[in-house]
C-alpha cells in the first residue's frame, strides 16, 4: 500500500478561520446561555482552539459517537457512546464537528440535543464535503468547503492516524 499526504490547508489559514468563526459565535450568542458540544474524537483540536477564541461565557461538553453499518449507505446507523454530562435543558447548544460528510452524524446529534431539551441547536463544522451529503444539515458556522477527498490532520484521522498534524492534508492512494 502506498499513500502520501498532500497539503490542503495550512495551519495559518486554519488559525484565521477559527478566529473568524469564534468572533461570529461571540457576537451571535451575546447575552445567551451557550453550551458548546464537541463531537469526539475528530473535533478535539478544532474545539480547543475555537473555545479559547470565544469572548463570551460558555459551557463546554463533549459527546462520543460511532457509526456502524456500511460506511456510505443510507441505512447507516449512529450510536451514542458517551453522552453529554452538562445539563442541556433551556440552553442554546452549538455542536462542533470536524467534517460533514453524509450528514448522518450531525443529524443524529442535533436530534439528540433537541430531545434532551435544548432551547436551540446549531452546528459549527471545520470542514464540509457537500458533494457527499445524503441527509440535509444546516451548518451555521463553516470553516472550509473541501473537495471529495479523504482529509486528515488537525484532529481528523484515517484509522486513528494523523490527528496530531497541525495542517490539513488530503490522503492520496489510500486504497492501493
Ligand atoms: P457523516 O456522518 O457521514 O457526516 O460523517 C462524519 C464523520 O465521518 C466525521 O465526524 C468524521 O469522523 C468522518 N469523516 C468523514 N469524512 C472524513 C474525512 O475526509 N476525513 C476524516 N474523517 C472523515
Ligand atoms: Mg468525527
Amino acid at each position: 500500500m502506498s499513500e502520501h499526504l498532500s497539503l490542503l490547508i495550512h495551519h495559518s489559514d486554519i488559525e484565521q478561520t477559527v478566529s473568524r468563526i469564534a468572533a461570529q459565535i461571540s457576537r451571535d450568542y451575546e447575552g445567551r446561555h451557550l453550551l458548546v458540544v464537541g463531537i469526539l474524537k475528530g473535533a478535539f483540536i478544532f474545539m480547543a482552539d475555537l473555545v479559547r477564541q470565544i469572548t463570551i461565557p460558555i459551557e463546554v461538553d463533549f459527546v462520543t459517537v460511532s457509526s456502524y453499518g456500511s460506511g456510505t449507505s443510507s441505512s447507516r446507523r449512529i450510536r451514542l457512546l458517551q453522552d453529554m454530562t452538562v445539563p442541556v435543558r433551556d440552553k442554546d447548544v452549538l455542536i462542533v464537528e470536524d467534517i460533514v460528510d453524509s450528514g448522518y452524524t450531525l443529524s443524529y446529534v442535533m436530534q439528540h440535543a433537541t430531545d434532551v431539551g435544548a432551547l436551540s441547536v446549531a452546528v459549527c463544522a471545520l470542514a464540509d464535503k457537500p458533494s457527499r451529503r445524503e441527509t440535509p444539515v444546516d451548518v451555521s458556522y463553516l470553516g472550509f468547503t473541501v473537495p471529495d477527498k479523504f482529509i486528515v490532520g488537525y484532529g481528523l484521522d484515517f484509522d486513528n492516524r494523523f490527528r496530531y498534524l497541525p495542517d490539513i492534508y488530503a490522503l492520496e492512494n489510500r486504497d492501493e
